[in-house]
């Protein structure tokens, strides 16, 4: 007689995490908004450009006490607080509270909470709440994705040219060649705009349902991440590397897209020209 392994988790299971982590989106957002213009502290983190403000910080402490209580047994990693509990825990909420700090430190209003849930290091759960435009998205693996409780699909866009895509610049952009300036530019060319957010939640959700057709960034944390993949994947949507091969978080690459455009958008990436590489070199500030 054989045995099949137990498997880690019902749907039962996917279900009550939404909910939990709905619990928490929906609180940390409600905090985030009332402090809205009211901010009066923002210190820098150590990189230039890299803030933090009470905002965030708040928002973390509330939505750390809910996940906690309800699930004290998982492990978390939080943009603010860090790794909490064992780094081997199977189950690990990844936790963004604020989503698109620079913008809300600027009084911009594009900022979200992005809760994630990896089950053995896999996007599982995915809960990203905008509180300035009250949009909740969730989805959790074979379950679909939703915008305020309704099902989303990505967009039908078949070709680069004729699509609309986003990206974003990490915090060490002065620092590093591998800055995105070149990708920026050759993908500007190429197809009826790129935007830039500041926040890379919104990103995603914005490919997840339809607004967006493509996505790609590198230099991006887990915590910014793990929810908005979930999310675009259970839209219909396609997560890689930027060669098109499975996502490893660790890289900090990530491609998202309708699925229809992937191929041509991973490619595009691979043959960014050299005379726009010579740019980025320029504007590397030298210590
Ligand atoms: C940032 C935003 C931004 C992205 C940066 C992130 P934060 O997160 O998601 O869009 O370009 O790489 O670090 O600091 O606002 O939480
Ligand atoms: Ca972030
Ligand atoms: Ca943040």
């Amino acid at each position: 007689m054989t045995f099949a392994p137990k498997p880690l988790f019902s749907p039962s299971d996917l279900q009550t995490w939404l909910e939990i982590g709905t619990e928490a989106a929906l609180a940390a957002g409600a905090e985030i908004f009332s402090l809205w213009g009211k901010v009066q502290e923002v210190e820098e983190k150590g990189r230039a450009g890299d803030l933090v403000t009470e905002a965030d910080r708040q928002a973390e402490a509330i939505i750390l006490g809910i996940i906690k209580r309800h699930c004290p047994d998982h492990g978390i990693l939080a943009e603010e607080s860090g790794q909490w509990g064992s780094g081997d825990n199977p189950f690990c909420w990844a936790i963004d509270p604020l989503d698109g700090t620079t913008n809300f430190a600027h009084s911009y209003p594009v900022s979200c909470v992005s809760i994630g849930l990896l089950v053995q290091g896999i996007p599982t759960v995915g809960v990203i709440y905008n509180p300035f435009r009250q949009e909740l998205f969730r989805a959790a693996t074979g379950l679909g994705a939703t915008l305020n409780r309704q099902s989303i699909q990505v967009s039908t866009t078949t070709s680069l040219a004729k699509s609309l895509l986003v990206s974003g610049f990490a915090y060490d952009r002065v620092k590093t060649l591998d800055n995105n300036y070149p990708e920026f530019c050759h993908l500007t060319h190429l197809t009826q705009g790129v935007r830039r957010s500041g926040s890379a939640a919104i990103d995603l959700t914005d490919v997840a349902c339809g607004r967006l057709d493509g996505y790609w960034e590198r230099g991006i944390n887990p915590w910014d991440i793990t929810a908005g993949i979930v999310i675009v994947q259970e839209a219909g949507g396609v997560i890689s590397s930027y060669d098109g091969s499975p996502l490893d978080l660790k890289t900090g690459r990530i491609l998202a897209t309708n699925g229809r455009i992937h191929h041509e958008l991973s490619q595009a990436l691979a043959d960014t020209p050299q005379w726009f590489q010579n740019y980025a070199i320029s504007r590397v500030q030298k210590d």
